[in-house]
């Protein structure tokens, strides 16, 4: 079967509203003035294409856009970026989807507003009709889409990743969420989702008891870089790059296109982490996932700058 396109990237767009330089957190009856704003477009799925893309993937993203200026704005850079409309569906009614993030460098307060999701999404469309290499979905889904979606996948041979993405009731109680984890061929939450999942503290632990659903996982950490481990072997651990964090929103899923895009090549686990961490790591340095733009010669060169020869 001919595979048009490398990965194909599910997940809704979102704009982000991004404030940096604040002196406080907002409180009720104050007006906290901040020192730095950018708007940008974002959303696990936004961040992750596009950072794909840069990397020299073919990469179609299947989302939805409605007739507000939200939606065009963030439709307007992804073509920009690159990025086909073949798997764009646009209604027309408002979709707007936004963020306001109080950011500061350790951490970020988000206000968000969705319009209501349409009822059959644009990702039903894409996975009926396409057959990339692989499926990246930017959160742990387990709606009723994900069982026939793994069936159809399983029979065109996709493979299916999934981000850690996740709110606070998710865990492994719940059983539909350790369907969805078991439905990935490879699974990469960060530290916190791990610990949150698995109930386990101990990243190790979280670790074997997220291999027990899923073959392959991913765990990110923020500046301690990030661990992989495939089922029946040991576990390896790459370093974060040494950088001055302007704005982490984002850096997981830009962290995800990194991994991926030498995951592809069949890279070794290690050389994918750091693949990973450089991508993941160099978006901090600018708001939201991709103001920093990161191509694959950047990686390549960062990468012979650590090991020469
Ligand atoms: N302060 C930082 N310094 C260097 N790299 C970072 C930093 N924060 C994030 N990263 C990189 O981005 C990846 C994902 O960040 P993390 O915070 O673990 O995930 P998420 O964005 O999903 O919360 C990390 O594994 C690391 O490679
Ligand atoms: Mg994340």
């Amino acid at each position: 079967m001919s595979r048009t396109y490398d990965a194909l990237v599910l997940g809704d767009y979102c704009l982000d509203l991004v404030f940096t330089g604040l002196p406080k957190l907002p409180e009720l009856g104050v007006e906290v003035v901040a020192s730095g704003f950018d708007y940008l477009p974002g959303g696990g799925g936004y961040t992750c294409a596009v950072a794909l893309a840069r990397l020299g993937l073919k990469v179609g993203w299947a989302v939805d856009f409605g007739d507000d200026p939200m939606s065009a704005f963030v439709r307007r850079r992804a073509i920009e970026e690159g990025l086909k409309a073949a798997l764009f569906v646009d209604h027309a009614r408002p979709l707007r989807r936004i963020t306001v993030a109080a950011s500061f460098p350790e951490d970020r307060a988000f206000l968000a507003f969705y319009d209501p999701d349409p009822p059959v999404p644009a990702a039903v469309r894409a996975l009926a009709t396409t057959s990339p290499r692989l499926v990246f979905v930017p959160g742990v889904y387990h709606g009723p889409l994900l069982l026939p979606a793994r069936a159809l996948m399983r029979l065109r041979g996709v493979t299916l990743v999934m981000d850690g993405n996740s709110t606070e009731d998710t865990h492994l109680g719940v059983a539909s969420v350790c369907q969805a984890i078991g439905a990935a061929d490879l699974f990469l939450p960060n530290a916190l989702e791990a610990r949150r999942l698995t109930g386990e503290a101990d990243l190790a632990r979280a670790m074997a008891r997220l291999l027990e659903l899923c073959p392959l996982v991913v765990i990110k950490d923020g500046t301690h870089g990030a661990w992989a481990c495939a089922r029946g072997s040991a576990m390896v651990h790459a370093p974060a790059i040494e950088v001055e964090p302007l704005d982490t929103t984002g850096s997981g899923d830009a962290f995800d296109a990194g991994f991926l895009a030498a995951w592809l090549e069949r890279k070794p686990l290690e050389t994918c982490l750091a693949w990973g961490n450089i991508v993941g790591g160099l978006s901090t340095l600018g708001p939201g996932g991709t103001a920093v733009r990161t191509t694959r010669r950047d990686v390549e060169s960062r990468l012979r700058a650590v090991r020469p020869g």
